[in-house]
């Protein structure tokens, strides 16, 4: 049985001040349900700020959004995995954004894993096809791949508790969301089955794959339906608490 697990991504959006008042708002909602694991990634700047407001009381957790490889150096503007240590208990890693903007590769993405997994950090793994990979048909393949690149190296024991996100680029801030019969298929059939390939069978039952991309409160429930999806990695719907509020209950709701 894997808890479901809602992850709010906040990407460039609150302020320190804000996002303390967004997770105040959040804390008294998701203390309700338990049975979902809850989780906030700000901008790295309110990360103190965000763990001093929910400091002991563990309800929700606190994720970065991104991470450097290195251990230390001379990366100007960059962020460490032992910096985050004490602030955060998750790191999301190969976002399509900074794929995208950023230029990070499978590679890249690899070492950035194995870093955070060396501190004690779990990785929140994005993976995803652009929307002419998708109108190619090609979803499949390129998503089993990019799961085949970004895991290399990293033994079952590591794996086990890592998060994967499926997060279709062209359903990203877009309003359009896979169907969930489409999405449940690529979380299991093709996530999944990838690493069940790498893994073996119970290490990726265990494991849980988030769907991500205009997930909100009006979807969330027929998402959470379905059997191989465990949870959403949500960018927009998250800002608001009572908006990402709903979506946790729904989350709840369909565990029950
Ligand atoms: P939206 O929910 O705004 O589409 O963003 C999804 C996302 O990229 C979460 O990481």
């Amino acid at each position: 049985m894997r808890k479901p697990i809602m992850a709010g991504n906040w990407k460039m959006n609150k302020t320190p001040a804000e996002a303390v008042e967004l997770v105040r708002a959040l804390e008294p909602i998701v203390t309700r349900y338990p049975q979902v694991e809850t989780v906030v990634c700000p901008p790295f700047v309110d990360l103190p700020a965000v763990a001093a407001a929910l400091q002991g009381r563990g309800e929700m957790g606190v994720g970065a959004q991104n991470v450097h490889w290195a251990e230390s150096g001379a990366y100007t503007g960059e962020v460490s995995a032992a910096m985050l240590v004490g602030l955060a208990k998750y790191v999301i890693i190969g976002h399509s954004e900074r794929r995208q903007y950023f230029g990070e590769t499978d590679e890249m993405v690899n070492k950035k894993i194995k870093l955070a997994l060396a501190h004690g950090l779990t990785p929140i793994v994005c993976v995803g096809e652009s929307l002419e990979q998708n109108e190619a048909g090609i979803t499949a393949e390129f998503v089993c791949g990019q799961v085949r690149a970004d895991f290399a190296g990293i033994s079952a024991e590591q794996a086990a508790g890592i998060v994967v996100a499926y997060e279709p680029i062209w359903a990203i801030g877009t309003g359009r969301t896979a169907t969930s019969e489409i999405a449940n298929r690529i979380c299991g059939q093709v996530v999944r089955g990838a690493l069940v390939e790498l893994y073996g069978d119970a290490i990726a039952q265990a494991m849980r794959v988030q769907y991500g991309g205009s997930a909100n409160e009006k979807n969330i429930a027929e998402l959470m339906a379905m059997p191989d999806i465990d949870g959403a990695l949500v960018g927009g719907a998250s800002l608001k608490a009572d908006a990402f509020g709903t979506m946790v209950r729904l989350a709840a709701e369909s565990v029950r």
